[in-house]
Order: C-alpha cells, then structure tokens, then sequence
C-alpha cells in the first residue's frame, strides 16, 4: 500500500453505523487518507458532522452537485480512492452492488472506481441467511471485493446470531493487508522488535530506559503495509499496535531475547530497534526493600547482547540493528555495524533535535560499510521506509 493510502469509507445505515468512526481512526492510525461516503439511510443513525470533523473533509451524500462540489462527486471520488471500504454494509446496499445498481453516491462511486473494494456485512440473522443476501455476497466476492465478516453476536433486535459488524479492529487489520498483498515486501518475513526493556529490583520497582517504541512500530506497520508478513517483539508501552502485524508482548531481556530467536528461524530479516537494558540487578529481591536512610547500592550485571549472537549465525538473512549515541556517533556506530556482525546500523544521535525517544520524527544516518547516508529529519515512518527500501535493495 502506497504510504498515504486513500480510503474512500462508504456507511450505509444500520446501528453499526456508529462504529464506521472507530473503522475511520483505525484507519487514519495506519497513515491513511479516509474520506466518507454516507446513504442517507446512514444519516438517520450518525451525523455526518462526526465524520466531517474527524476525516477533515467534507461527507458526501447526494448524487447531484451541490453548490461548490466538483462536477461529477461520484467520479472524483472514485477514481481518488485506492480501495473503497463499505462499513456497515447492509442487505440493501449489498443488494444494490452486487446488481450494479447506482441510485446513490456511494453506489454511484464503486460503479465508477477502478479501486479495490471491501465490504464488511452487517444485519439481522435472518436477513443474512436469506437466499437472496446469500446469493448477492456471494456475487460480490466473485467480482473480486473482499468480504470482511460478519460476525456472531448481539444484534440490533436484542438476538443473539450471525450478522454482526465485523470487530472495526479486525476490518482495520484485513483493509491494511488486503491491500498490502501487492505491495514490494509481497512473501518476506520480518521480525522487528521495539520499545523498552525492564529488570525488576524487587516486585514493586524496576530499571528501565526511555524508549517509547515509536520507530520499531513504524518499521513494522510499514513492512506491514508494504505486504511483509510481520513479528513485531514488544517491550511495554501504550501504543496501539500496527494493524495486521503479529505482536509478542515482552517485558524484560531474556523474554525479548526468546522471542525475538523463536521468530527469527523462518524470517528473511530482523530489525532490531528494541532499547535492550545492558544492565540488570544481579539479585532480584522476593521482598520489597525497606527504606534505609544509608541509602542502596545496586549490583547490576551485564546482559548478554543477543543481537551479536543472531547477526553471527544469520546465515544470508539481512540484520538491522541501532545505534544510540551522544558522542562519536559515526565511528561508534561503524564498530557496532563489524562487532555484531550487521547489515545494516542506523544510527540515531540523541544530541539533535527532533531525533530519538518519543517524538514521531527522527534525524538518522544509514551506515552499512560504505559510505554513510545522512537522512535530514523526516517522520519515523519515513525513516522505516528509507529502511526498508535499503533492505530491498539488497534482495534485487
Ligand atoms: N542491543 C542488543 N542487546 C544489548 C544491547 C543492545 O541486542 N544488550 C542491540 C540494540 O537493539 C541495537 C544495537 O544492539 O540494535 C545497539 O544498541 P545500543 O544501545 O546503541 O548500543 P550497545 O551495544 O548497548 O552499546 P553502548 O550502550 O555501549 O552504546
């Protein structure tokens, strides 16, 4: 998927029509562009201000121009859209579709769109058990459009049944990967693992370092999107995971360490963005430590650096790793690059502004032993497809 892909949402009416808007922020979350299209059905459950307000773009709904609309609404926007995402679609809308009926401007713009579509069902059991919506699904999907759902249980009427709205996460998710299935990465595997580490000192307090996770889950969401089958290692934090992406939650060193080996034997690449404590207590205590007014000396050990071990035994498969400085990057990071046997080193200077922890841009240098690339500051999703590229780069 291009890295600002553009999702024309169509809503038609049914109570799951409120939760189009969590589909929407799922959406704009993965880097999309998401304009809607409502039926005026739609309009009668949700008013198109909540959409306008959060897509920052008007919400069409009327077939015939309005006042300022470009000519031909429907035209535009079909042609605009990389994939046309109907959620919810009803039995009517459905119906309507797989008939090639276009009475309105969403049925009207998938008509005329080139655009990959993707329809997420939702109605009353007994609706979607008739023959009828059976069959009208059925002709969507030979047509190529995705079907996302529907799933069992509560219903509008208060039942229990098959007919609801796919979860929004999931149609998030299967929209992201649908259409990454063309994307350059298409048949790679990734491992890529990010954010902070922690060691406990005793069970209420721990050690650990600033990393929020923001480049490792930019590098994953767009090997994701980019059609990679992806292994995203996680320490804590509170970032919603990139869609699509298989995500392992770790806490300390050794939980990384297990999971990052057990991912990498069947993958083509790791990138290790991962902020690895090199330090841990060498006891952990099974008691709280008491206050001491003399103060506490922590004994820490060193961690082994497992990146060293996978880049030694990596057997053809492509290891990034990163370096964070304060000083001497260049050399530093080119001694890292021979010592743990790597591709690849980016490195991060935490002196300049706008690079490093918590913000969602970076200033990196590229170094993979010949000359090094500088990137001028750009967001972090930039500098994972500047990454990415180069990791392709070498497969060619
Ligand atoms: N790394 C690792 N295990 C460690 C320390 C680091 O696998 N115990 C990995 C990091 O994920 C990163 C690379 O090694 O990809 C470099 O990490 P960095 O913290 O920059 O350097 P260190 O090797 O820890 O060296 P120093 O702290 O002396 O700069």
């Amino acid at each position: 998927m291009p890295s600002k892909m553009r999702v024309l949402l169509g809503v038609s009416g049914g109570i799951a029509a409120h939760k189009a808007v969590e589909v929407l922020r799922g959406l704009q979350r993965e880097g999309a562009e998401v304009r809607v299209a409502m039926t005026s059905a739609a309009r009668k459950f949700i008013q198109p201000l909540t959409f306008e307000a959060l897509s920052g773009h008007r919400v069409y709904t009327e077939l015939f121009p309005e006042a300022g609309d470009p000519e031909v609404v429907h035209v535009e926007l079909g042609e605009w859209a990389d994939l046309i995402l109907v959620a919810p679609a009803t039995a009517n809308v459905i119906g309507k579709m797989a008939n090639g009926l276009a009475d309105d401007l969403l049925t009207c713009a998938v008509l005329s769109s080139e655009a990959q579509v993707m329809v997420a069902p939702a109605m009353e059991t007994a609706m979607y058990r008739h023959p009828a919506s059976q069959r009208n699904l059925q002709r969507l999907a030979d047509m190529g459009y995705r079907l996302i759902g529907p799933e069992e249980g509560a219903l509008a009427s208060g039942r229990n049944g098959m007919g609801r709205l796919a979860d929004p996460k999931r149609i998030v998710a299967e929209a992201v990967s649908g259409a990454a299935t063309s994307g350059d990465l298409a048949g790679r595997k990734f491992v890529v693992t990010g954010g902070r580490t922690e060691e406990d000192i005793d069970p209420v307090r721990f050690i650990t370092n600033r990393s929020t996770g923001k480049m490792g889950y930019a590098v994953a969401r767009r090997a994701r999107q980019r059609g990679a089958e992806v292994v995203l290692v996680s320490g804590p934090g509170n970032l919603d995971p990139p869609a699509g992406v298989d995500l392992i939650r770790v806490r300390t060193v050794s939980e990384l360490r297990a999971a990052t080996e057990s991912a990498f034997e069947g993958a083509d690449a790791l990138v290790m963005t991962a902020a690895v404590l090199d330090f841990r207590p060498r006891v952990v205590s099974n008691a709280k430590i008491k206050k001491n007014a003399n103060g506490l000396t922590l004994d820490l050990v060193a961690n082994e650096d497992f990146l060293v071990g996978l880049g030694a035994r990596k057997d053809g498969r492509i290891v990034v790793g990163f370096a964070m400085e304060t000083e001497n990057g260049l050399s530093n990071a080119r001694k890292k690059l021979e010592e743990k046997f790597l591709d690849l080193i980016v490195l991060n200077d935490l002196n300049v502004p706008g690079a490093g922890f918590g913000v969602d841009t970076n200033v990196v240098t590229l170094i993979d032993g010949g000359e090094a690339e500088p990137l001028p500051k750009m967001s972090k999703h930039e500098v994972a497809d500047r990454i990415l590229d180069w990791v392709k780069e070498r497969w060619t």
